[in-house]
């Protein structure tokens, strides 16, 4: 009943399968934030990815120690963890932003604070905007061709914070720099699998906009299911509005990390296949002309360069349109945000 759409599958398989078959992998990922409650299983499971050849945490504190646990674990990938001061482990040159960034093929950002009840992503803006500013720089002058994968919210607002930063640089390459939505997807994608007795990973809901409340549109209309208008409304709202349960499921403990870790890796490992050249098509929250919004998250084709294609977008339902049109101006406020933050 359940037609898969496009993302996370492969282009070719055939071809995917002769090509990966004969080329180890070996890309350096860096995580930003790697001690903290997403980057800590972030990094887990990147240590587990055999996309991944060296893993580099970074955080203002405890990388030594997750580098050094997580060392021990019996994959081919080796691990180092810095702090901004120059203290590394292993201990080795200076640490620091600089030998975290040089090198690496793929650089992703859970750093930052998280929600707690009664918060908007929004009310993150202030923390978070300086943060993700100041690791951009980084990127901007120690790997300039790596993809950026932005987790920190508010998403919408902190990508286009990047591509600022990276602009006033000289470094901005759209096709490189990408916020994360992947959670989006995998709770659509469990959402339905819930309501209607299937196995999640027979179901891949496209999910389009952007990364906060009603700028999350799930378009169920394309799994090939028959929802009642009360379901369809209950697992619309509710895939908007994931984040916000967990947050208030943890009570003043953060948001959603362990969830969140296995989307950014799964998100990560996609990117780093396509750059060996399996074609994957995956969510992203981009810089796109699908909308009149600047970025737009739609499914997008990855390839050895990063974001090789946008996806047209396709006919929406009467019901997703509705929600559509109320989205728009509120992501293009959101995004609007973002740039001014760095321009002022
Ligand atoms: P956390 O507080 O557990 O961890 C954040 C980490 O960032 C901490 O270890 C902290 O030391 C580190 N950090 C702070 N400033 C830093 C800096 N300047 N350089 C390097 N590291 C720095 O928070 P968390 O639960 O891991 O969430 C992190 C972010 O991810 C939050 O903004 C949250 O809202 C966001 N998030 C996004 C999604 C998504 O779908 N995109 C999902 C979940 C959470
Ligand atoms: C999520 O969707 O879980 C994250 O964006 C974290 C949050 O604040 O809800």
């Amino acid at each position: 009943m359940f037609v898969k759409n496009l993302a996370a599958r492969s282009i070719n398989a055939a071809a995917r399968r002769a090509y990966s078959a004969s080329a180890p992998s070996s890309a350096k990922v860096a995580v930003l934030g790697a001690a903290g409650g997403i980057g800590q299983p972030l990094s887990l499971l990147c240590k587990l990815s055999p996309e991944v050849s060296e893993l580099s945490c970074y955080d203002i504190v405890g990388t030594p120690g997750v580098a050094a646990d997580l060392s021990h674990i019996p994959t081919k990938s080796s691990t180092t963890g810095s702090l901004p001061s120059p203290v590394s482990w292993p201990l080795r040159g200076n640490g620091g932003l600089e030998e975290t960034l040089s090198g690496a093929d793929v650089v992703v950002i859970p750093a930052g604070v998280p929600r707690k009840p009664g918060m908007t992503r929004d009310d993150l803006f202030n923390t978070n905007a300086s943060i993700v500013k100041t690791l951009v720089e980084g990127c901007a002058e120690f790997c300039p061709e790596a993809v950026i994968a932005i987790i920190s919210n508010p998403v919408n607002s902190t990508v286009p914070i990047a591509a600022e930063v990276l602009k006033k640089a000289g470094k901005y390459n759209p096709k490189k720099l990408v916020g994360v939505t992947t959670l989006d997807v995998c709770r659509a994608n469990t959402f339905v699998a819930n309501s209607q007795g299937l196995d999640p990973k027979d179901v891949d809901v496209t999910v389009i906009g952007g990364h906060a409340g009603i700028t999350i549109l799930p378009l169920f209309s394309r799994v090939g299911a028959k929802f009642s208008d009360e379901e369809l409304e209950a697992i619309t709202v509710r895939t908007q509005f994931g984040g916000d349960e967990v947050v208030a499921a943890k009570a003043g403990a953060g948001s959603a990390t362990l969830s969140m870790a296995y989307a950014g890796y799964i998100f990560t490992e996609n990117v780093l296949k396509a750059m060996r050249g399996e074609g994957v098509v995956q969510c992203a929250f981009v810089e796109s002309d699908l909308t009149d919004a600047e970025f737009f998250a739609s499914p997008v084709r990855f390839g050895p360069n990063g974001v090789e294609e946008i996806l047209p977008l396709g006919d929406l339902s009467p019901y997703e349109q509705q929600w559509f049109d109320k989205m728009m101006p509120e992501l293009k406020k959101q995004i609007a945000k973002g740039k001014d933050f760095v321009s002022a």
